[in-house]
């Protein structure tokens, strides 16, 4: 099938990374001959997070914004480009302290906008990037997936539910510390599960 996959990292590491090397192995399984990916690094290459400027900018209307004020939301709006131009998303995702690393909460602080990626409805708030396919890795030491301690899998997946991307395949290479081979293992027979 012909993919467009935006392919997310966000390990601080770049050596040693199971969470890079098994999302790799998702983009590998997943990909044909027409796929084209889009490899976005937040782990080593930082975003920004938010202050009172963007979120001053965020809150004017669009046609009001000031120069400067679309200079302050361009680099959301790449961002945002970057997943509405995506049929699949691929995000590598350690557990930092029980939960995401900041690098990933920066990044979706920068693409949870209103208007642009979710909205207000008189039923709540409903998600504008509809139609896509995401396969997440979770990689930890410790902490089980799915554990009461995990805030990381269920947070990504409300996430990414509230803007819109429902269809989401979980892959869990948590404990790495007591069971990494048999863990890893287990995490590339899901990914081989995984359709081209
Ligand atoms: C700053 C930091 C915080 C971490 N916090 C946790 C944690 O709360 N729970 C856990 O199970 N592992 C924790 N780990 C271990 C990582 O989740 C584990 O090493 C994982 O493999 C990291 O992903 P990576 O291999 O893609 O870099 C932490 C690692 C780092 C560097």
């Amino acid at each position: 099938m012909a993919r467009n996959i935006l392919h997310i990292n966000a390990s601080a590491r770049r050596e040693g990374s199971i969470s890079r090397s098994l999302s790799q192995a998702v983009v590998d399984k997943i990909s044909s001959v027409d796929t084209k990916v889009v490899a976005r690094d937040i782990g080593t290459s930082p975003l920004p997070i938010l202050t009172e400027a963007w979120v001053g900018a965020n809150f004017t209307p669009d046609d009001d914004r000031s120069a400067e004020q679309r200079e302050t939301l361009a680099l959301s709006d790449r961002l945002i480009a970057e997943i509405e131009a995506a049929d699949t998303l691929v995000l590598g995702v350690p557990v930092y302290n029980f939960g995401v690393p900041a690098a990933f909460k920066a990044w979706i602080d920068l693409v949870a906008r209103a208007r642009k990626t979710f909205k207000y409805t008189e039923n709540g708030p409903v998600g504008l990037l509809e139609g896509k396919k995401a396969y997440v890795v979770i990689a930890s030491g410790g902490t089980p997936s799915g554990s009461e301690i995990d805030f990381a899998t269920p947070y990504v997946r409300h996430v990414l539910g509230f803007l819109g991307i429902h269809d989401v395949s979980f892959v869990a290479a948590d404990q790495l510390m007591a069971a990494g081979d048999e863990k890893i293992a287990a995490a590339k027979e899901t990914i081989e599960s995984f359709a081209a």
